[in-house]
């Protein structure tokens, strides 16, 4: 008799990004599945909205990732009256389409914070002794088609999603001896807020070709869900140092 991987009914996982798009989407199949859900964002309304949707033993702390220095303390201390976590997976992220000529430091340095800073941080606080269980444990980042291709005006957010594939690498080695697994995911353009957001930016012809880039269509938000559910599971036991590419057949070609 095989195992169920999809009861998460022992797993207690952290998301950052758990108001909106694929955060939330996470957040929605986890908790169906039974998982115990600890929902950060910045956004506590939508924080809100999102826990009401989630099963009762999910909590949440409203938190801005963009701060470095004030991340360790509040996520310490909702973590001590959580319980130890076997998952954490790191979804918040900002877009930031500029070309180099009108590139922005301070909005740079921004992006960078959230998008990968916040990476490391929350890796740091999930990987302290009594922070995380000891059975599979397990890290997800979410980076971006973009980690991986260029394209146009987007060095910023491909520097921050690029990063996070090399800290995926040797963070997948140096915790390994502990059995900590760390993995990412690699989006294509999923229907979301963010993509409303920077599809203004886009010319019509650009608009126009988004879903000629993708074979398969453009995503939905469970698609990176149930990616990112695999990672968290059992199923995915031997699996660590990997940039999964979930993105309709968008980098195959
Ligand atoms: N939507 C896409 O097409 C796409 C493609 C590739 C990668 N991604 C990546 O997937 C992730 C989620 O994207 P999405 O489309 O769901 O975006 P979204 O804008 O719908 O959700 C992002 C969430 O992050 C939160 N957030 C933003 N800044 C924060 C901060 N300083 N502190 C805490 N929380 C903060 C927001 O409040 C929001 O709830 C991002 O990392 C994004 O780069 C998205």
């Amino acid at each position: 008799m095989h195992k169920n991987f999809l009861d998460f009914s022992e797993k207690a996982i952290l998301i950052t990004g758990a108001g909106s798009g694929i955060g939330k989407a996470t957040a929605l199949y986890l908790s169906s599945i039974n998982a115990k859900l600890l929902l950060l964002d910045i956004n506590e309304d939508a924080l809100k909205e999102t826990l009401s949707l989630c099963n009762d033993q999910c909590d949440y702390l409203a938190i801005d990732l963009s701060d470095s220095h004030g991340i360790k303390i509040p996520v310490q201390d909702k973590i001590k009256t959580f319980g130890p976590l076997d998952g954490m997976v790191h979804i918040a992220g900002i877009p930031y389409l500029s070309p180099l000529k009108t590139l922005n430091t301070d909005t740079v340095d921004k992006v960078l914070k959230v998008n990968t800073v916040a990476a490391l941080e929350l890796a740091k606080i999930f990987t302290k002794h009594k922070n995380y269980k000891t059975e599979n444990p397990s890290i997800v980042f979410i980076s971006s088609v973009y980690g991986l291709v260029g394209s146009a005006a987007n060095v910023a957010y491909a520097m921050s999603k690029s990063a996070l594939h090399g800290i995926t690498k040797s963070l997948a080695i140096e915790l390994a001896p502990k059995h900590i697994r760390v993995n990412c995911i690699a989006p294509g353009f999923i229907k979301t807020q963010m993509l409303d957001d920077v599809s203004g930016s886009f010319d019509n012809e650009y608009n126009n070709r988004l879903n000629q880039l993708h074979p398969l269509g453009l995503g939905e938000a469970e698609d990176i869900a149930y990616g990112i559910t695999y990672l968290l599971s059992d199923m995915g036991k031997w699996v660590t140092g990997t940039i999964l590419s979930v993105d309709g057949g968008f980098t195959a070609q």
